[in-house]
């Protein structure tokens, strides 16, 4: 389904991403773990296409090519980004927000699924304006929900949440999880990742893949940290 080839990236001379090869097949969940500055947010960034970045490499979704697609053809062919720190939108509520981004929804549906994820509140409220650090992580969830993308991508969508809430969000998405939604999970800690059913995970060092295993590596990374991977 994805598929990363070689990927580099940089911010004028500033080189992040070194060479990353990874796979998603259709309808898995990977987790990407690895310390502060190892270059998994920017990993997001370049597969979204956020033009700050230069990129270089290959990388397919479903065999097209998208690297060298801006953001919003990239969205239309099924690329979700739920951002580490999820920007505010003064002056747009959520639920114009969500009308003009999806298609064919009338307001009741929409309705309908915010009740699900606890949103229903927020509908009427500027997009993440406000919004607790958790409340923010069950908004970009409701909208992951509506769009059903190909792919999505997650960058710590544990960060900052209570231990219930943390519990609440990996529901969100199991509930969500079909054969149609592959799911690339960037998260630092492995309490999220033991209420998910996790296909693979990838250790990100220095802007590359160091490690790639089964679940077994969520231990290894609790136990030794990162630094085991580093010395490699
Ligand atoms: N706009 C930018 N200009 C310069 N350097 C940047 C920029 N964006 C990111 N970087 C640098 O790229 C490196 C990787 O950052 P990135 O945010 O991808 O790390 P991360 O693995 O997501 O870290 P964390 O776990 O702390 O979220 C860092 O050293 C960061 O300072
Ligand atoms: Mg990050």
């Amino acid at each position: 389904m994805l598929k990363i080839s070689n990927l580099f990236a940089n911010i004028g001379d500033v080189k992040i991403l070194n060479g990353v090869d990874l796979e998603i097949g259709k309808g898995e969940l990977h987790a990407v773990m690895g310390p502060n500055g190892s270059g998994k947010s920017t990993l997001c960034h370049v597969l979204m296409g956020n033009p700050d970045f230069e990129a270089d490499g290959e990388v397919t979704l479903n065999e097209s090519e998208i690297l060298g697609k801006p953001q919003f053809e990239r969205a239309e062919d099924g690329i979700f980004q739920s951002y580490q720190y999820p920007v505010g939108l003064p002056g747009v509520s959520l639920m114009e927000f969500v009308m003009a981004s999806t298609e064919g929804l009338n307001e009741d549906e929409i309705i309908s699924v915010a009740k699900k994820f606890n949103v229903e509140e927020f509908l009427d409220r500027e997009v993440n304006v406000d919004l607790s650090g958790g409340e923010k992580k069950r908004s970009e969830l409701f909208q992951l929900a509506l769009k059903k993308p190909k792919l999505a991508l997650l960058d710590e969508i544990d960060s900052g949440l209570d231990i219930d809430a943390i519990k609440t969000v990996a529901n969100l998405i199991n509930e969500n999880r079909d054969d149609e939604t592959s799911y690339l999970l960037v998260t630092h800690y492995s309490r999220i990742l033991r209420y998910l059913d996790v296909d693979r995970v990838h250790i990100v060092v220095k802007g590359n893949v160091v490690k790639s295993g089964s679940k077994e590596l969520i231990e290894e990374v609790d136990s030794g940290g990162y630094t085991q991977y580093q010395e490699q």
